[in-house]
């Protein structure tokens, strides 16, 4: 049976609303789709890595790195993340998304946008730049048309949910000024200096949307990872709220050129340092053991506190000289690479397989457990030629090495495209209803649920 056999019958999910079960076959298959997407600019981004990492020595900013970033940053991440919001936002709020099929849109617009982003920003073009970009633009638009009702009317909003609809705001931001960066280059509106233009999109995408919506997600998977039950101090609602304080102030410094920049800077810092304190406090208190998936997300805070210390470097050190570029180009790397893409590789090993469990649950397809739908031996590869790359790659950039840089480009890549290959094998059992082979054991032991959280 398919969901396309599911008769209409209504469920009632939550707050005393209803949803089809055409809708909830939908709804339940939408983060898979992003998982896909995600998955497909991970490895087009580590396989490119290598032949761009040259321009990444000489300067920053540069097509090639401008097309690779938005390949990292919205193809992988932000879809990444996207897929994560459709399946916990309307769980979280217990309020059903209110336009399913709008979020199938919004994934084609995103899709197309982020494509012709990713193609024009490397062939030099701004005018399809921006088209594209608007393209993107709506659909950021369209996916904050579903979430922020579920996240803005929820009752009682615990730290995640207050997390991501921060989070949700940074990227419309975000979205929006890098939207007007590119119209820039064609009307030439825009007053003060690029760098400090570039820097401020920059960072409200990477710390307020990215960082925002990692320490909110990990303010929930972690305790349901690691402890009997969730419970956080109520340090980490403050600490969400400072570091969106921070990272608004910061923007607005940096688009503004009042100054103020290496303060907020150190406010970013201070509380992404009660993030770390926070999670450390969570994982000294566990019941259960590290696996990879926390083995990711501690390698991707110890890449966040590298990044943060470069950062704060960056306050002194001028981006323009050969050593700013460097040291701008490692702070990326550490952050985009070391602990965003660490984290988000750590939880997709849970979340991943749990999430098709679940789906095929709701479509009626055979049962399979969360084991079932891993390939846990590559782990360790991925681990370390993910870290060990990642660590080459910033020294190579600091020491101006194209050699080594590029060397570390190639183990991420080898790492990255054994992930990609464990991830499509994973992924494929969200379309279609077999089983893999190790499943097909008549005596096997069937799940009793689908996942956790
Ligand atoms: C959501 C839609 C987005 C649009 C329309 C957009 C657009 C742009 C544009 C036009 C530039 C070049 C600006 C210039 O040359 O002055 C740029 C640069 C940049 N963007 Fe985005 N962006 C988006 C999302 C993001 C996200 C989510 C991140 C990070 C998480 C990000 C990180 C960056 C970075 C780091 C640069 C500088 C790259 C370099 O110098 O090599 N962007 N973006």
């Amino acid at each position: 049976m398919n969901g396309a056999n599911v008769g209409p019958a209504k469920h009632t999910v939550g707050a005393g609303e209803s949803i089809s079960s055409h809708d909830r076959v939908r709804v339940a298959r939408l983060p898979m789709h992003f998982f896909t997407v995600a998955v497909a600019f991970f490895g087009l981004a580590v396989a490119s890595a290598p032949w761009v990492v040259g321009d990444l020595v000489e300067f920053f900013y540069q097509p090639l790195l401008l097309a690779l970033t938005h390949a990292m940053t919205l193809g992988w991440i932000t879809s990444a993340i996207m897929g994560v919001m459709y399946r916990y936002v309307p769980a979280l709020t217990k309020r059903p998304l209110r336009f399913p099929r709008l979020a199938l849109l919004q994934l084609g617009l995103f899709v197309v946008g982020v494509m012709g982003m990713i193609v024009h920003f490397a062939i030099g073009r701004w005018v399809a730049t921006w088209l594209a970009a608007g393209v993107v633009v709506l659909s950021v638009v369209l996916f904050a048309v579903n979430m922020l009702p579920c996240l803005a009317l929820a009752r009682g909003r615990g730290v995640a949910e207050t997390g991501m609809l921060l989070a949700l705001l940074y990227l419309l931001v975000a979205a929006v000024l890098g939207l007007l960066l590119a119209l820039d280059k064609t009307f030439g509106f825009l007053h003060g200096n690029v760098l400090s233009n570039l820097a401020a999109h920059a960072h409200l995408a990477a710390l307020g949307w990215v960082s925002l919506m990692i320490c909110a997600v990990s303010y929930r998977m972690v305790p349901a990872f690691l402890l009997p039950e969730v419970e956080l101090p109520r340090a980490a609602m403050w600490q969400l709220y400072s570091l969106a304080l921070a990272v608004g102030g910061l923007g607005i410094a940096l688009l503004g050129g009042i100054g103020g920049a290496g303060v907020w800077s150190v406010a970013i810092m201070l509380a992404l340092l009660a993030y770390v304190v926070v999670l450390g406090s969570l994982v000294r208190n566990r019941r259960m053991p590290i696996d990879w998936t926390m083995r990711h997300a501690l390698a991707g805070v110890v890449c966040l506190v590298l990044s943060a210390g470069l950062g704060l470097m960056l306050v002194r050190i001028d981006p323009g000289t050969a050593l700013g570029s460097g040291v701008a180009g490692a702070y990326g790397v550490l952050g985009l690479l070391g602990w965003v893409t660490n984290f988000i590789i750590g939880m997709s090993y849970k979340l991943f397989p749990g999430f098709i469990a679940g789906m095929r649950e709701v479509v009626g397809w055979p049962k399979l457990a969360i084991a079932e739908l891993s390939l846990p031996r590559y782990r360790p590869l991925v681990f370390f030629s993910l870290n060990g790359g990642v660590l080459a790659l910033a020294i190579g950039l600091i020491t101006a090495q194209v050699v080594f840089a590029r060397l570390g480009a190639i183990i991420v890549g080898v790492g990255g495209l054994v992930y990609v290959a464990v991830m499509t094998w994973t992924l494929r059992y969200a379309y279609r209803p077999s089983a893999p082979r190790a499943a097909s054991d008549p005596l096997r032991i069937l799940p009793g649920g689908s996942s956790r959280g």
